[in-house]
């Protein structure tokens, strides 16, 4: 029994020390915390469950049969973030570079797997050089295996990577097909094939950091959805964000205690707009007057910023907040936007968060970048998921909401629920001037004439009573009040049942 113990005892070290002290410390000079350090940080304190600390793999090529550390280059099990239930795997950079086997495959897997039976959520901390080179196709399955159970956890549980040194390679789609990509400045990378196969393929030169850095794909790409300084910055704010999450499909989200009044009336709201409607103002504003406490959590904050998206509380609930954003492109639709939003919405309805939407668009951005990029099939993604989305939709048209875009951002006619405009709305085909160039065209070329039939336009169709007397807008509320009626809205909706008819799956256009 001592011997036993004592076995136990020198496993446990040698699981714990990883790499060793050099790797350990190779690891800290970079920057990075160690695998172990990352899930103390991440998870309350000696809430860590630890699975499968004596696996290891099984590889006896290439001189492996030597080299074994238990673990196998990643540490794996669950835990509690602020009381809820979460599994974590956590890749070990000083065992063989993180790079994963077999065994380290069916180690992620195996926790996979649990989490999808308890209906808990998959956060991966990503470190890898990739594929464990030394066992071929081996690792591969592993991968595809992983692939797999990203696949049928998606839905299901939420699953969230923090990039937190290389993933590289066929390794980057199993983070891609997770719901959420965070990322650590200067200290991680994601590419499909790196700068020198770029170098020999496309002759282009250039570095990891631009290839595949955060501010690359937090800006340019869109894989990503943050970026923080610091392993601890970034672990620490994956834990707040958990905390607008549920757990699973069949987990209601959290609810946070607030002190923040339901009824808390906002009058600086009521001067938000700009007398003038071709001036910009900050959406952003808006919303963090509305939401508990101010507190909102933005996903990509710096891609397509055309739109706003992220989480934030109502009542101490969760909500999904999407909005245009009047500062950049006047708030138009276009690719980027338009994808950003969708997966964000369709986020929301998998995990039965209730989607709150501010509207000032003036449509779909014009140009033959945008056509040829295929903006039709892009923009149909948003409809889709506004349409399909069967959670609570409230929707406040604060501005503009023009053409097409006005049907796409959970209009009435897609199932919203409640349908609210401010009365500065302006809900028409187009804007006043682009209408009488059209239904003018040729018949008018006095400057006097345009005006007035402008003005004629604007006071028919620029105001949000057109579509009120329709019911399209359910009630025209005052700015100030957007807070109240939001709250009331929400709350009358908490127990909304829809179902879309039975399908083996839908066919979003893709
Ligand atoms: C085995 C690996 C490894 C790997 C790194 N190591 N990557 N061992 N398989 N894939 C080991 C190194 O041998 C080294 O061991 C230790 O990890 C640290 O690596 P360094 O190179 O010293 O670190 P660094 O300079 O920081 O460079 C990190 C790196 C580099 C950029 C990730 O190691 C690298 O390029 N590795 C190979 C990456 C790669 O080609 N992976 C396969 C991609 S294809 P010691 O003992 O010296 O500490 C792929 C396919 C997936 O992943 C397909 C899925 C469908």
């Amino acid at each position: 029994m001592q011997h036993i113990i004592r076995q136990l005892e020198e496993m446990r070290d040698r699981a714990r020390a990883g790499g060793g002290e050099r790797r350990v410390k190779t690891q800290h000079d970079k920057g990075k915390l160690t695998a172990r350090e990352r899930i103390q940080l991440f998870l309350d304190p000696d809430s860590f469950e630890e699975w499968d600390m004596f696996v290891e793999h099984r590889c006896n090529d290439f001189g492996m049969e030597a080299q074994k550390v238990p673990g196998d280059g990643v540490v794996t099990g669950y835990g509690t973030v602020n009381g809820r239930l979460v599994f974590v795997f956590s890749q070990d950079f000083t065992v063989f570079g993180g790079s994963l086997s077999e065994a380290h495959a069916e180690k992620i897997c195996k926790i996979m797997d649990q989490a999808i039976k308890v209906g808990a959520p998959v956060i991966g901390l990503n470190d890898s050089g990739g594929a464990r080179i030394q066992e071929g196709v081996a690792s591969l399955a592993g991968y595809a295996e992983v692939f797999q159970r990203n696949v049928l956890a998606s839905g299901v549980v939420p699953q969230v990577s923090l990039i937190m040194g290389p993933c590289a390679g066929g390794a980057v789609y199993s983070p891609a097909m997770t719901d959420f990509i965070f990322m650590v400045e200067d200290s991680s990378y994601m590419f499909v094939t790196g700068p020198d196969v770029v170098k020999t393929v496309t002759h282009e030169t250039v570095t990891q950091e631009e290839l595949g850095g955060a501010v690359t794909h937090t800006t340019r790409s869109g894989v990503a959805d943050l970026a923080f300084p610091n392993d601890v910055e970034a672990l620490l704010q994956l834990r707040r964000f958990i905390d607008f999450l549920p757990t699973s499909n069949r987990a209601k989200p959290p609810v946070r205690p607030t002190a923040d009044s339901p009824d808390r009336e906002e009058a600086s709201l009521d001067t938000l707009i700009p007398a003038n409607p071709n001036k910009p103002y900050d959406m952003k504003e808006l919303i963090q007057k509305v939401v508990d406490e101010g507190d909102f959590f933005e996903l990509q904050p710096n891609y397509a910023r055309n739109i706003i998206t992220g989480f934030a509380r109502i009542e101490g609930s969760t909500i999904g907040i999407v909005a245009n954003q009047p500062m950049v492109l006047a708030g138009c639709l276009d690719i980027d936007s338009s994808r950003k939003a969708a997966r964000f919405v369709r986020f929301c309805d998998c995990f039965e968060i209730p989607i709150v939407t501010f509207v000032d668009v003036p449509g779909f951005l014009p140009g033959t970048a945008q056509e040829y990029g295929a903006i039709i099939k892009h923009g149909a993604k948003l409809l889709y998921a506004f349409a399909e989305a069967t959670v609570p939709k409230v929707t406040v048209i604060t501005r503009k909401a023009y053409g097409g875009a006005y049907d796409v951002m959970a209009s009435k006619h897609l199932r919203g629920d409640v349908n609210f405009a401010w009365p500065t709305a302006e809900i028409a085909v187009m804007g006043p001037k682009g209408a009488v160039e059209i239904i003018f065209r040729g018949d008018l070329k006095d400057p006097k004439a345009i005006e007035a039939r402008t003005e004629e336009y604007r006071q028919k169709f620029a105001n949000p009573f057109v579509a009120g007397h329709r019911g399209f807008i359910d009630d025209v509320i005052m700015p100030r009040a957007t807070r109240r009626r939001l709250a009331r809205s929400l709350a009358m909706l908490r127990d909304k049942k829809l179902e879309n008819p039975w399908k083996k799956h839908d066919n979003i256009p893709l």
